[in-house]
């Protein structure tokens, strides 16, 4: 609310007592309290509709809203921001069908060396608790133009593969679903797996029964239009990305989803200036500090969340300058025209990176 509109509505202001009095009397007008429901809001109140014990470790939840209407639409490779508890806001891929509004769906591996948002998670999302979570967020949506695609999924990183299915198969779109875990008792989803209209699409690959995925056979002769995609475990990730490579998928055909920070890079830190477009502001930005706050040290606000570079939050349209982009959201074609504020710097020392704000 600007200054003038926060005067205005303080102004039209009135007390409980003149409140009674005006109703009392039958006046109606501006001052009269009418309940709305922000559709803008971020957030969401939703309530666990279903909560299912898969394998032990994974549990699957399903979230619908308390009235029983539509939730906002979301598109495969959305994730979700849960307030498990006021301490902890964690990110869980949506592994339901993005054409079902009527619910959400993550699935959740208790992780026992964990920072203990998802143990927490498991000991108190009963079925009923009332939940606030984000509207759905995308930083890792499918490629449209793909003639096929390739979705690989280790352990929990299955979740948002199967939102891809769903939406690959409703597309009449060529995919592969790639399913690696250890054992299949440790496994979740599947059930829910050989149940999908699209079954046919899927591989298991089981390490304890002799058959893990040989990467660069399942990757093989790459063809122009082809994409992959994976996520969490890094260490899976890693794996995928590197036969992905070595099988010829170009940058922009490799697709992976950060949920953790990976090990970091050697970075030389060195002073930049921050030119600002829109108001031809120019701001030193020193080698120790990011550029998030030192924007705000200058009272120009940008959304932060991670402050690590893997939400996205901070993202911010590139005009020109060489950039070292130092986050783990962006795609290549993307870094053409963004950059993450919270980690990247200018690619050389004393450059000059200016920025759409
Ligand atoms: S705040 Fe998350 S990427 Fe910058």
């Amino acid at each position: 609310m600007d200054r003038e509109a926060g005067i205005e509505a303080y102004q039209a202001m009135i007390t409980a007592q003149e409140y009674k009095v005006r109703r009392a009397a039958g006046d109606s007008g501006d001052w009269e309290h009418a309940y709305s429901n922000d559709s803008d809001s971020p957030v969401l109140r939703v309530v666990a509709s279903k909560v299912e014990d898969m394998s032990g470790q994974v549990t699957k939840y399903e979230f619908r809203s308390p009235d029983g209407s539509d939730l906002p639409d979301w598109t495969a490779g959305a994730h979700l921001d849960i307030v498990v508890a006021p301490e902890f806001l964690r990110q869980y891929s949506m592994s339901g069908d993005p054409a079902d509004r009527s619910k959400y769906q993550i699935g959740v591996l208790r992780e026992e060396q964990g920072r203990g948002g998802s143990a927490l998670l498991h000991r108190i999302f009963a079925e009923g608790r009332r939940v606030f979570i984000s509207k759905p967020i995308n930083h890792f949506p499918l490629e449209a133009s793909a003639s096929k695609s390739f979705l690989m999924g280790g352990g929990i990183g299955i979740t948002p593969m199967i939102a891809m299915a769903h939406q690959l198969n409703a597309q009449g779109r060529a995919f592969e679903l790639h399913y690696s875990m250890s054992t299949r008792a440790g496994a979740g989803y599947l059930a829910d797996l050989s149940a999908m209209p699209w079954a046919d699409h899927v591989t298991h690959h089981v390490s304890d029964e002799g058959t893990r995925a040989d990467l660069d056979v399942l990757l093989n002769g790459y063809c122009n239009g082809w994409h992959v995609y994976t996520c969490r475990p890094d260490r899976y990730m890693d794996g995928v990305m590197q036969a992905a490579q070595r099988q010829g998928f170009t940058d922009e055909a490799r697709h992976l989803e950060y949920f953790s920070v990976p090990e970091l890079p050697e970075y030389e830190n060195h002073a930049f200036t921050l030119k600002l477009a829109r108001s031809d502001r120019e701001i030193l930005i020193p080698a120790d500090k990011s550029a998030t706050d030192v924007l705000a040290e200058h009272g120009v606000h940008v959304d932060v969340k991670c402050a690590d570079g893997i939400c996205g939050v901070c993202k911010c349209g590139l005009i020109s300058g060489e950039v070292e982009h130092r986050d783990f959201v962006l795609s290549k074609a993307q870094r053409q025209g963004a950059v993450i504020l919270c980690q990247s710097h200018a690619a050389t020392k004393g450059g000059v990176v200016v920025v759409d704000l």
